[in-house]
């Protein structure tokens, strides 16, 4: 990495960062949590109508069960600090009713929508883009952070455990906590070469030898049983496993409160 990538210290910050899934068992303070929702709560928000909410889980048996309930994975339990970030439209929804707006589309002969797809990936943008920011705020404080992606499996279980109501949708999970591991050591994974990910005007699709050059700095020693390629190899571990056809199924449930009319 040349000076050039390290110039401030948000780009130092963005270039050092990486996922940390072992975590120091000391808690945050309470100033180091404020700071990480501040920070959260200062991302950009379609409209500035903050389509989220964040859920801090504090209670150690909560923290067990999304072990189980995300895939088993055991570092959920031991992070010091664990929020749950919402797609979040039924504060607005309860809002409006409160604000008599259907009555008003009523008398105006006006269409009162209840939310819908759009909304739900509206709210699911606001609530990610918070995410980051929160990652990006404990990371310049060296508090290190992992996302969850499996907390939009098991959406019965979730919503049962947290209260969920109709139009809200734990889109992201994130757990914090002060690296276990000296920091000089962490591991800064690779990512595809650019030219693979910034297009310029239109979209380029690839061939055979495009994707070899795309995964040059990826090879894997060992592949996956049955997979003969990384193509394959990815495909049995990640799209085609388990835990993502549990994510499809357990989204296909909630998107029915989106799509279907209140
Ligand atoms: C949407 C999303 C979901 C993720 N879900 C998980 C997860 O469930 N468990 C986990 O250990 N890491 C999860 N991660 C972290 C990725 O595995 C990690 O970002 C990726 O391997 C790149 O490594 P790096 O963050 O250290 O650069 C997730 C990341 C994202 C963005």
């Amino acid at each position: 990495m040349n000076d050039k990538e390290n110039i401030n210290e948000v780009i130092k910050v963005l270039n050092n960062r990486c996922s940390v899934r072992a975590y120091d068992p000391s808690p945050l303070s309470q100033e180091e949590i404020d700071m990480i929702l501040h920070g959260a709560m200062r991302a950009p928000t379609a409209g500035n109508m903050m389509f989220y909410s964040i859920l801090e889980v504090q209670n150690q048996e909560m923290k067990d069960r999304l072990v189980k309930t995300c895939d088993n994975q055991p570092h959920i339990a031991k992070a010091p600090l664990v929020l749950i970030f919402l797609a979040d439209m039924q504060r607005w929804y309860d809002y409006y009713r409160i604000s008599d707006v259907p009555e008003l589309c009523d008398k105006h002969n006006f269409i009162y929508r209840t939310p819908e797809e759009s909304d739900l990936l509206l709210a699911c943008c606001d609530a990610l883009i918070a995410a980051q920011n929160a990652v990006i705020a404990a990371e310049s404080m060296g508090i290190g952070s992992c996302y969850i992606g499996d907390i939009i499996e098991n959406i019965e279980i979730h919503r049962e455990m947290f209260n969920l109501p109709k139009w809200v949708f734990p889109i992201t999970m994130l757990c914090f906590g002060y690296p276990k591991q000296d920091v000089s050591k962490r591991i800064i994974r690779q990512r595809f070469p650019k030219k693979f990910i910034h297009f310029t005007n239109i979209y380029k699709r690839f061939n055979k030898d495009d994707f070899t050059k795309m995964f040059q700095n990826y090879e894997k020693e060992t592949l996956v049983k049955n997979a003969e390629n990384l193509g394959q190899d990815y495909y049995l571990r990640k799209t085609g496993s388990a835990f993502s056809q549990e994510m499809s199924r357990s989204v296909k449930v909630a998107l029915r409160d989106w799509t279907e009319k209140d």
